[in-house]
């Protein structure tokens, strides 16, 4: 009987810790009224936030917009080289590090540390964001993939998610700036990336203070 007993609340245990790892969230709204081209004529890099936190709701649909799911078949939202989906975006703060994982509209907790600092590295403004979003790319994904840097379609495909993640904040009322600066060894640590993982970009997001 105790035996039994015991299983139940190690079973019960296990299960309310990875409730805590995966954190699911609301299925993003799309129907955003500001068009493309109102977005592309607003969008410019912005690095002053104010304290106000960002809801699951705007970030499940920056998220979807970034790297989400738009096609029955599993294609992205945005492009990359030979659809290697080399692409996976890090959701960084106060409450810990966070793996998009697009496919579950869920958070996977990778590290209960706040990166934002080490993300910010030498330009304290980045650190103020309630969100920074890691961008990395995975050489293995792509075929005779090298672990000498990030590869050039990784960096591309970077970019591109970059630009979604830009047009998408401005689409949202959200403030952000693409940066490549941010300590890498880092954040190769804390994230757990293996070698052929690279951190290409970051944006912390906001609201415009
Ligand atoms: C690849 C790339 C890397 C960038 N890195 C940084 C950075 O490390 N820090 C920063 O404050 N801004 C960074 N920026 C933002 C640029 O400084 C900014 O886009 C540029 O000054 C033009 O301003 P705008 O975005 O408002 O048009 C980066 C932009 C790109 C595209």
């Amino acid at each position: 009987m105790k035996k039994i007993l015991f299983s139940v609340c190690f079973i019960m245990a296990s299960m309310s810790v990875m409730a805590q790892d995966v954190k699911r969230l609301p299925e993003p709204d799309k129907n955003i009224k500001m068009t493309l081209f109102q977005a592309l004529q607003q969008r410019k890099s912005v690095r002053e936030y104010s304290d106000k936190d960002i809801d699951d709701m705007k970030l499940s649909q920056l998220l979807w917009a970034a790297v989400g799911i738009n096609r029955p078949d599993g294609r992205l939202t945005s492009p990359t080289a030979i659809n290697a989906q080399d692409i996976t975006v890090y959701v960084c703060r106060k409450d810990g590090a966070w793996l998009y994982v697009a496919k579950e509209n869920a958070l996977h907790k990778v590290s209960d540390k706040d990166l934002r600092q080490a993300i910010a590295a030498n330009q304290k403004f980045a650190a103020t964001a309630p969100v920074s979003l890691v961008i990395v790319t995975d050489n293995a994904k792509f075929r005779g993939g090298s672990t000498n840097g990030p590869s050039i379609s990784g960096a591309i495909d970077s970019g591109y998610v970059s630009q979604n993640i830009d047009l998408a904040c401005e689409a949202l009322g959200l403030a952000t700036v693409p940066r490549a600066t941010m300590d890498k060894e880092t954040l190769k640590k804390e994230l757990k990336l293996t070698d052929d993982q690279h951190a290409i970009l970051n944006h912390p997001v906001g609201y415009k203070k």
